[in-house]
């Protein structure tokens, strides 16, 4: 009997240790951090981390100084994949402007880019 009472006991011990880890993990989150999580967005992006999404399925352009993580559309992209890949991990403010020399896109492309915002490009 007295073995099974010690035996509960180590057991709630365990749980409410773990309980506190998991708590305490948690109360160190800082409120960026649950932005970023939330919404992907960073404070800022430098060249180095850029350079890392390079391929169609983690590909990061920019536009405007502004870095976008483009993979979800790349597959439904009007104007086809290539077009896109092409510049993934670098600057495609100019190719995004001119369209293949058909002008600007529409607003909806804008609107759409936006959506699929990293944070602010920085020069270090
Ligand atoms: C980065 C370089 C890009 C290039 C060179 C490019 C090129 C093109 C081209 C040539 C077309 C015309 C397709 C056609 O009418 O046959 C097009 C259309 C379109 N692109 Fe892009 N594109 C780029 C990036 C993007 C991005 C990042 C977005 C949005 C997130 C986007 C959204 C669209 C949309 C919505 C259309 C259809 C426009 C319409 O309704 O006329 N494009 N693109």
């Amino acid at each position: 009997m007295n073995k099974k009472l010690l035996l509960i006991s180590i057991l709630i011990v365990l749980c409410l240790s773990i309980l506190s880890f998991v708590i305490y993990k948690k109360s160190q989150t800082t409120p960026q951090n649950n932005l970023q999580e939330a919404t992907g967005l960073q404070t800022e992006v430098t060249l180095s981390d850029l350079r890392t999404h390079i391929t169609p399925d983690d590909c990061w352009i920019v536009v405007d100084n502004n870095v976008y993580n483009i993979s979800p559309y790349i597959s439904v992209h009007p104007g086809g994949r290539e077009a896109i890949t092409q510049y993934c991990g670098s600057d495609a403010t100019e190719a995004f402007q001119k369209r293949n020399e058909k002008g600007p896109h529409p607003k909806n492309a804008s609107d759409f880019l936006n959506t699929l915002i990293m944070g602010p490009m920085v020069t270090k």
